[in-house]
C-alpha cells in the first residue's frame, strides 16, 4: 500500500482526488498496490464534503507521517509550496507536482535533492496540463538532439485568441469566461502578459539543454496587445494569431522568447484551437513531433498528476533521473534571433509612406483590411530583430508616416 498526501485542494488538488476515485481500479493496478490518500492540506474546511475526514491545517501532520510516501503539491506559488517540497524530499517522501513557478525557479535543485534521497521530484503536469511532454523528452527522445521547441503553451490564452478570432468576443468577457471554467491562473496577468508560457518553455528549453534556462532571462510579451484588427491581417497572411513559447538551440548557442505570432495553416500549430495546448519539438534525427491535447482545466491537468503519483509509486527508494542540472544555460540576446514580422503602420499620406516602405524594406508589398483607416501593413524580411528595429526607426522618421501601430513575429 501507498500512502499519499495532497497539499492544496483547489482546482487541481480536487482533481486529484475525482480522478484517484473515478480510476481506483486501473490506477492502482498500474501501480501494482493500493494506492491511499491519508491527508490533504488546506486552509480551509470542507464541511460535508467527504474529503473533510482527512483535511489537515498543519503540514507537519503530513512531514512526520513516516506512512507518506508521497506529497502531492497542486498548491501553486512559490511560498511555502518550495519549502514545504524540500522537506518532503529531505526526509525521503517523493514529491509530485503541477506547479510551474516552483518547477522553473528551483527545479533543479530539487531534482538534485531528490536524487541525494533516493525518491523522485515529478512534474508532468507543470507544462501542458494533460498532454505526457516531460517524461517523452526525458525518456523517450533521447536519441535525438533537439533542435527547436515550440509551443502554444497556455490554454487560457489559447482559449481567448480563438474566441476572439472566430466570435469576434470582447477581451475582457472571454477573459471572464476562462476564469470561470478554472483555466486561468489566480493572478490571470500571469496568462495574458506571458508569465505562465515563460516557465513553461523555461522548464522545456531546461529539459532539452539539460542546464537551467532562467526564465528571468526570456524575453516575454502577452496577448494583451492583440486585436481584432491584428487578426484580420493575419488571415490576410493566411494564419492565425496564436501565443507561442519558442526555444532555439543552434550551434550551441539557445535562444527562447514567448511572444504572440501569425501561424500560417501549414504549421500543424495553427489548428490548436480552445483550451488545447500543443508542443512541436524538432529533432535532428526524428525531424517534426506533435504533442497535443488539453493545456489546462481540472481533470486533464490532475490526470498527468496522477501518473506521476503511479511513477512514483512504482519507483519506491529508484530516482528516474531527470537530465536537468543546476549549471545556468546562457541565452542569446533575443535582438540577434532572426524572424520575420508584420509591421501595421499608421499614414498621414499613402503613397509616400508605401515609398518609405519601399526604400527602407524594399518591399512593396502593402496589405490593407477592411474597417480601418489610414493604415496599412508589410512584412519585413527574416533578418535579426535589431536589423528590423533599426529600419522602424528610419520608418518612423520618413514622410508620410504618423507611427507604427503593432508588429507581430510571424513563425517559421
Ligand atoms: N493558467 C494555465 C493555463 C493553467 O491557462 O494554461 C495550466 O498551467
Amino acid at each position: 500500500m501507498a500512502v499519499i498526501a495532497i497539499l492544496g485542494y483547489g482546482t487541481v488538488g480536487s482533481g486529484v482526488a475525482e480522478v484517484m476515485n473515478t480510476n481506483k481500479e486501473l490506477i492502482e493496478s498500474k501501480a501494482e498496490q493500493p494506492v491511499d490518500i491519508k491527508y490533504v492540506l488546506d486552509l480551509r474546511d470542507f464541511p460535508g464534503e467527504p474529503v473533510q475526514d482527512i483535511i489537515t491545517h498543519n503540514y507537519d501532520d503530513i512531514l512526520n507521517d513516516d506512512e507518506v510516501e508521497v506529497v502531492v503539491e497542486v498548491m501553486g506559488g512559490i511560498n511555502p509550496a518550495y519549502s514545504f517540497v524540500k522537506s518532503a524530499l529531505q526526509s525521503g517522501k517523493s514529491v509530485c507536482t503541477s506547479n510551474k513557478e516552483l518547477v522553473a525557479a528551483h527545479g533543479a535543485e530539487l531534482m538534485r535533492i531528490a536524487k541525494d534521497n533516493n525518491v523522485n521530484f515529478l512534474f508532468e503536469a507543470s507544462v501542458g496540463g494533460g498532454i505526457p511532454i516531460i517524461r517523452p523528452i526525458n525518456r523517450s527522445i533521447t536519441s535525438d538532439r533537439i533542435e527547436a521547441v515550440t509551443g502554444i503553451l497556455n490554454g487560457t490564452t489559447n482559449y481567448m485568441l480563438t474566441r476572439m478570432e472566430n466570435e469576434g468576443i470582447d477581451y475582457d468577457d472571454v477573459l471572464k469566461d476562462a476564469q470561470a471554467k478554472g483555466y486561468a491562473e489566480r493572478n490571470p496577468a500571469a496568462d495574458v502578459e506571458g508569465h505562465d508560457a515563460c516557465r513553461k518553455i523555461a522548464i522545456l528549453a531546461s529539459l532539452a539543454t539539460e542546464k537551467t534556462v532562467s526564465y528571468e532571462d526570456i524575453y516575454t510579451e502577452g496577448i494583451t496587445n492583440i486585436s481584432t484588427t491584428d487578426m484580420l491581417y493575419a488571415k490576410k497572411l493566411g494564419g492565425v494569431i496564436k501565443l507561442l513559447g519558442k526555444a532555439g538551440f543552434e550551434d550551441g548557442r539557445v535562444w527562447a522568447r514567448v511572444s504572440p505570432a501569425i501561424v500560417k495553416a501549414d504549421n500543424p500549430l495553427s489548428m490548436v484551437n480552445d483550451v488545447f495546448n500543443a508542443i512541436l519539438l524538432k529533432g535532428n534525427m526524428l525531424g517534426d513531433v506533435m504533442f497535443y491535447g488539453r493545456g489546462a482545466g481540472k481533470l486533464p491537468t490532475a490526470s498527468a498528476v496522477v501518473s506521476d503519483i503511479v511513477d512514483a509509486v512504482r519507483h519506491k527508494n529508484i530516482n528516474l533521473g531527470i537530465k536537468w542540472s543546476e549549471e545556468k544555460q546562457e541565452l542569446m540576446n533575443i535582438e540577434d534571433v532572426r524572424v520575420s514580422k508584420l509591421v501595421r503602420v499608421e499614414y498621414s499620406e499613402k503613397d509616400s509612406a508605401a515609398a518609405a516602405v519601399k526604400r527602407i524594406f524594399g518591399t512593396d508589398s502593402i496589405i490593407e483590411v477592411s474597417d480601418t483607416e489610414d493604415e496599412f501593413a508589410f512584412v519585413t524580411d527574416k533578418v535579426s530583430e535589431a536589423q528590423t528595429d533599426a529600419r522602424l526607426e528610419q520608418l518612423l522618421n520618413s514622410e508620410g508616416i504618423n507611427g507604427i501601430l503593432n508588429t507581430i513575429r510571424i513563425e517559421g
